[in-house]
């Protein structure tokens, strides 16, 4: 059976993992996965969660199967975290909001859900995107191609040549959007190019595919999502694919949701019983124990506090490393305009460094980040801050 099957590469990032893993030097620096990091280096569970977790285990009296959708106080918690709590959108039964394995699981049901509904639809992906989304919806057996988003010359977004690739669409073509924080660049689209997207949307008909996961790790939990909620409210028909797993901290417990807005309540029945078929033919049922956590967290008003307080800590942490290593370039008079770097947001930037500067950070300063020069930002601290910048200014 599986004499015809040759040996993968390991995946580029996981290899960075494994070398940093056995690097001796002391000073050595992590920006690669994207995992968020403490000042120490941890990722540890939010309090938040620790408390969901103490009131679960008191509660839980069953491990039978949850049902086929979900947690319902999850669902309602997501999507209304999302859309924002009074939306006419959540009590319109033009939502089928259904939890899956993480955002990478979601991000798979809704694709499978779109392959099935339109075989021969095109899903427009941004240049770059994360490098899962490709093997992801390719997967699902869908026809890929790229808009332009990021120009690494000027570390800008092309909006002109985005919104001009947009303008050409129709009614067979997915448009898939980073909600905030975009992974790997970190170039957010501004409201004013979000406008001129949905304007398009309604106009030329194609499908928005919004995929959230890392809401509240730009700006905050309700500018984040701007963008995203003028676009819920404009078009007929869209897809968000939420992830748990950075704001929350849940990695491992693959905690996501794929939420479909349709036309009308009809068509949202549709999606959703075909939807769960989908998902009855990869998993059968959802993962339940972090959905039970955020379910608990977002019910609970001053846990919901608590959250909160914690989602913005982290996320002024990133903000404020951004500030620091662009000034400590500045400070080693070095001359290359890292200005991208504070302006942007979420976990990811390009430092816009060439491949053998790359290396030679790995190689003779144990700093460790994706190929294209993707770092995470989480992985920066105070106190190798100072190390970082001199390596970048030594090799540049
Ligand atoms: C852009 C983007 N979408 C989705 C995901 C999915 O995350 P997960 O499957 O871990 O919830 C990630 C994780 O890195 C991501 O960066």
């Amino acid at each position: 059976m599986f004499q015809d099957l040759s040996t993968l590469p390991p995946d580029p990032l996981l290899g960075i993992a494994v070398a940093y893993k056995a690097d001796t030097n002391p000073k050595k620096i992590d920006l690669g996965v994207g995992i968020y990091k403490t000042e120490e280096g941890t990722t540890p569970i939010l309090d938040s969660v620790q408390q969901a977790i103490t009131t679960l285990t008191e509660t839980e009296d069953s491990k039978a199967y949850i049902a086929a959708q979900g947690n319902a106080d999850y669902l309602a918690g997501m999507q209304a975290l999302l859309l924002g709590s009074d939306n006419p959108l959540l009590t319109s039964g033009r939502i089928s909001a259904i939890q899956a394995p993480g955002g990478t699981g979601s991000l798979r049901l809704g694709s499978e859900l779109i392959a099935a509904a339109k075989p021969g639809a095109t899903v427009w992906v941004s240049d770059p995107t994360w490098a899962n989304h490709v093997p992801l919806m390719k997967s699902a057996g869908l026809d890929l191609k790229v808009y332009p988003y990021f120009d690494t010359e000027t570390n800008s977004l092309k909006a002109d040549e985005m919104l001009a690739t947009l303008e050409t669409l129709g009614e067979n073509d997915v448009v898939l959007l980073h909600g905030c924080c975009h992974n790997p660049t970190g170039e957010d689209i501004p409201l004013d190019v979000w406008r001129k997207i949905i304007k398009l949307a309604v106009e030329k008909k194609f499908t928005p595919y919004v995929d959230i996961a890392y809401q509240g790790f730009g700006v905050d939990l309700e500018t984040d999502v701007q963008g995203v909620r003028e676009l819920a409210a404009a078009v007929p028909e869209m897809l968000i694919a939420a992830s748990c797993s950075k704001n929350f901290g849940l990695y491992r417990e693959r905690t996501g949701m794929i939420a479909v807005i349709s036309e009308d309540a009809d068509k949202a029945e549709a999606v959703r019983t075909n939807t769960l078929s989908i998902a009855r033919g990869i998993y059968s049922m959802p993962p339940s124990y972090g959905a039970a956590l955020v379910g608990i967290i977002l019910k609970d008003e001053e846990l919901t506090k608590v959250w909160k307080a914690e989602l913005a800590e982290m996320c002024e942490r990133m903000n404020s490393l951004r500030t620091l290593l662009v000034s400590k370039l500045k400070e080693l008079g070095v001359e290359k305009d890292f200005s991208h770097i504070e302006r942007q947001a979420g976990m990811f930037s390009f430092l816009g460094i060439n491949k053998e500067q790359v290396q030679r950070l790995r190689d003779e300063y144990s700093i460790y980040m994706a190929g294209n020069s993707r770092i995470n930002i989480a992985g920066i601290s105070k106190a190798n801050v100072e190390y970082l910048a001199e390596s970048i200014a030594a090799v540049l």
